[in-house]
């Protein structure tokens, strides 16, 4: 694992857009794993910016999801095809129909997930995989004890996911309880992985994917295992490393 400690929140942001471009500008056609999220904003926010100023084109990329809620359709304002519209999609050059998500509104969520994984296979799988990460460790949302050879597939969102989450539903409104995501699997086959953690409420969970034991307790340990895995953190994220210094040390900037 690479981990990349960076000054501030807007400074990890940055760094994560400019490794996502720099992968653009090498290979045009990239299958892209894009994810959602508070954190994912200031990276999309920093994509559109080096996309105005024509240092990134989205042409000829693909990209697939990482998840989204099983009952609401694209169009409903708390979807991820929403979120992704609004955040990233609308203010660049992806092609029409180059952009994949699961299918909320499918009304057999199984057999969704099964043509989402094949759909991912068939595109030869993802060549740059970005992930946020839970405060209990998922990425995706694979919930704690997820297999780590899981697939895409309908899973139940743990009761601290959807209090994270709630904040981006109408007062009174729950996030759904299930949502389809691609599995621990799915990601590990990405060629390459990079995770974007920031702020405290991060902490514990960083040092666990980072230092602790590769364990389904905390999916997110299993790119312990991953050839190219490159996590960038804030420091407020990074607080409980205990070999903080070291990371700085070799990836000083
Ligand atoms: P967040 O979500 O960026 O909104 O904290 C990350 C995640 O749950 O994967």
């Amino acid at each position: 694992m690479k981990i990349l400690i960076r000054p501030d929140a807007p400074a990890a942001a940055a760094r994560a857009a400019e490794i996502i471009a720099a992968r653009l500008r090498a290979q045009p056609g990239a299958v892209l794993g894009l994810a959602t999220g508070g954190t994912m904003e200031a990276v999309y926010g920093r994509l559109i910016a080096l996309h105005r100023a024509g240092q990134v084109s989205f042409a000829g990329a693909t990209s697939f999801n990482l998840d989204e809620y099983v009952g609401l359709a694209g169009d409903h304002p708390c979807s991820y095809r929403h979120y992704m519209a609004e955040k990233l999609f609308d203010h660049i050059d992806m092609r029409a129909g180059a952009a994949h998500l699961p299918r909320g509104e499918a009304p057999d969520a199984d057999a969704e997930a099964a043509r989402y994984e094949a759909a991912i296979v068939a595109a030869g799988d993802i060549d740059l995989q970005l992930l946020g990460l839970g405060q209990n460790g998922h990425i995706g949302f694979n919930e704690p004890t997820s297999s780590l050879a899981s697939v895409t597939r309908p899973k139940t969102l743990e009761r601290s996911t959807r209090a994270a989450n709630s904040q981006y539903f109408p007062d009174g409104i729950e996030p759904p309880r299930i949502a389809i995501t691609m599995g621990i699997g799915t990601i590990m086959r990405a060629r390459e992985v990079l995770l974007v953690a920031t702020g405290a409420a991060k902490a514990r969970a960083v040092a666990q994917v980072v230092e602790g034991p590769v364990s389904a307790r905390w999916p997110g340990s299993v790119l312990q295992m991953h050839p190219r895995a490159t996590l960038v953190l804030d420091p407020a994220a990074a607080a409980e490393l205990e070999l903080a210094e070291y990371y700085r040390d070799i990836h000083p900037d």
